[in-house]
């Protein structure tokens, strides 16, 4: 892959790049749709599809992360992508059960909160991972979706910290007709977990309401209380967390108003999800 790119890069060919752990959805395609248009018609899209072991904690779904190649193949043929790259677990990681492998990319401010409170070696796994595929791939361009909106604030940090020759594009989030964030662990939620799973979109709707309606904005307190009220109102969901923050430096708010950002987790039925928007 590395050579590959190397090559094209020699020549003058842009590269764009959509890093994902597969089971493709609509979301990924959109990324890829905006990696094209970075690069244009002349450029190369390249996706990656690598289930990461090392953002995964040991209780959470690793082996059990859906996994369709087949099916991703024929998405990636027919959105016109150029190469979908697939490494192995001993190509990306050679020798770590013998700890042959050493060297992780830590980023140490903006990881400290949310997703990285509940899941602390996350962090370090998606940005060891991301700068690995980004010394492979050697994208001009790298495409993240504000579905995990600290994982691109972290990915661009990382980015500029590490002087990366690569500009980072985030993509809307994509959401079903219904407003459930379109996600590969969607797949988990069967029978009346499905429809508790609104309760996500449900609870940002109902914040943006309050919002709205509020000229100087809410104590962050009063809206953390009325979210895990909605919650607790479905049988098999349990709150993990709720913030509101500064959409790029992510600090937290007391006061939330107009502008402001919102994140959140909840377990519906054992299946973890997360989405989040502007206020
Ligand atoms: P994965 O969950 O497969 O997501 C790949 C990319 O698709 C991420 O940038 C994610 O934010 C984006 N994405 C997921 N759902 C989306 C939606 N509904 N709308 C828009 N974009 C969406 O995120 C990862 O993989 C991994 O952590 C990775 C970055 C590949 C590192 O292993």
């Amino acid at each position: 892959m590395q050579r590959l790119a190397l090559n094209w890069r020699r020549k003058g060919i842009r590269i764009g790049f959509v890093p994902t752990m597969g089971y493709l959805h609509a979301g990924h395609m959109s990324l890829v749709r905006l990696a094209r248009r970075a690069v244009g018609s002349r450029g190369k899209v390249i996706l990656s599809i690598y289930v990461n072991p090392t953002q995964f904690g040991p209780s959470e779904d690793f082996s059990l992360y859906p996994r369709d190649l087949k099916r991703d193949l024929r998405l990636c043929r027919e959105s016109g992508v150029d190469v979908v790259f697939t490494p192995a677990d001993n190509s990306m990681y050679p020798g770590k059960e013998r700890g042959a492998f050493s060297t992780y990319v830590v980023e140490e401010g903006l990881s400290q909160t949310m997703e990285g409170r509940s899941r602390p070696t996350h962090f370090r796994g998606v940005t060891t991972v991301v700068a690995k595929l980004f010394n492979v791939v050697l994208p001009e361009v790298a495409v993240f979706g504000a579905k995990d909106w600290q994982q691109a604030a972290i990915i661009r940090r990382m980015t500029g910290d590490l002087n990366f020759p690569v500009k980072i594009v985030v993509a809307p989030t994509l959401r079903e007709r219904d407003g459930l964030a379109m996600s590969s662990r969607n797949k988990y939620l069967k029978g009346d977990l499905r429809r508790q799973a609104l309760v996500l979109s449900q609870a940002i709707k109902h914040v943006t309401g309050r919002i709205a309606g509020a000229r100087n904005g809410l104590p962050a307190a009063v809206l953390r209380r009325e979210v895990g009220g909605l919650v607790r109102r479905e049988p098999r969901a349990k709150l993990d967390y709720v913030e509101f923050f500064e959409p790029d430096t992510l600090t937290p708010l007391r006061r939330v108003a107009h502008g402001g950002h919102m994140a959140l987790a909840v377990f519906v039925g054992s299946t973890r999800l997360i989405d989040n928007a502007r206020l």
